[in-house]
């Protein structure tokens, strides 16, 4: 990562936005190159097929640019490509289900770490796999919140709807005596503040994308004579509205962001 070449996330829409935040706050210098496939959300409910193939549509994308690394920011893409991906692609690539087990590891003082994500994220049994892969012993309690991402992507982040379909929603958590809950889905830090509220504050809520962009960071610490000559420059794509995927990055990032529409199945 020794050069000013952009570092690219990609995501089904606008939950990777979290992933970037942490990334520009982490590594200041760096650029990003952000392509959400907000025409196809939520990829959650797709089948693994289709996750596959939009999924290496934005790879290919991506890879037209001179990028240094790749981070799948999107969960249910994760679970269902990041191996493949990884074995194909001449560049770094991360995912955000290994960074986020990580961090529920170091977090829990019970053992007891819930998952929230997607039906399909959930069903792949991949952060129970990773956590478990660090501690065998660890009681993990999933559970698919199908309703979340519909919420985010239209910005009803503090409606009367949202804190309802919330509470609803993570009910069944109540009673498994957690500690830890990862949010699962690149999209759900975004419903951080509402979901905390309904279960209370003795349960820590692990985003991947901070430990995601740690990664990164350590990644780029690795890398010798690191030469930033300009600025960083950002640059957003979305297949979906551009006026909705600016409205919603602005909010987030908290500063003026330039949003370019790219349909992909043109590609
Ligand atoms: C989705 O597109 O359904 C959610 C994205 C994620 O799993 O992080």
């Amino acid at each position: 990562m020794s050069n000013h070449n952009p570092i690219a996330i990609i995501d089904s829409g606008v939950g990777g936005l979290t992933v970037a935040r942490e990334v520009m706050r982490q590594l200041p210098e760096e650029s990003i190159l952000y392509f959400g496939d907000n025409a196809r959300c939520p990829y959650g409910s797709k089948t693994p097929e289709e996750i596959r193939t939009n999924t290496f549509q934005m790879i290919e994308f991506v890879s037209a640019f001179p990028i240094k690394a790749l981070v799948v920011a999107c969960n249910t893409a994760t679970a269902v490509v990041l191996e493949e991906a990884k074995s194909i692609l001449s560049y770094p690539v991360i995912g955000v289900i290994e960074p986020g087990a990580r961090a529920a590891h170091g977090q829990t003082k019970s053992g007891r770490i819930g998952v929230i994500g997607t039906e399909t994220t959930i069903r792949s049994g991949a952060y129970e796999n990773a956590i478990k892969r660090i501690n065998p012993g660890a009681f993990v309690f999933g559970l698919a919140c199908p309703g979340f991402v519909p919420l985010v992507e239209s910005n009803q982040l503090g409606s009367d709807e949202a804190r309802e379909e919330v509470r609803r929603t993570l009910a069944p958590l109540l009673s498994y005596r957690l500690d830890t809950l990862i949010l699962g889905c690149t999209h759900y830090p975004l419903l951080a503040p509402l979901i905390q509220e309904t279960l209370g504050p003795t349960i820590t809520l692990i985003s991947s994308a901070e430990e995601t962009a740690r990664e990164l960071a350590a990644l780029s610490k690795k890398q010798a004579g690191r030469k930033f000559p300009s600025a960083p420059e950002h640059l957003f794509f979305t297949s979906g509205d551009a006026v909705t995927f600016q409205r919603i990055a602005e909010d987030w990032l908290r500063f003026p962001v330039r949003v370019e529409r790219q349909s992909l199945e043109v590609l």
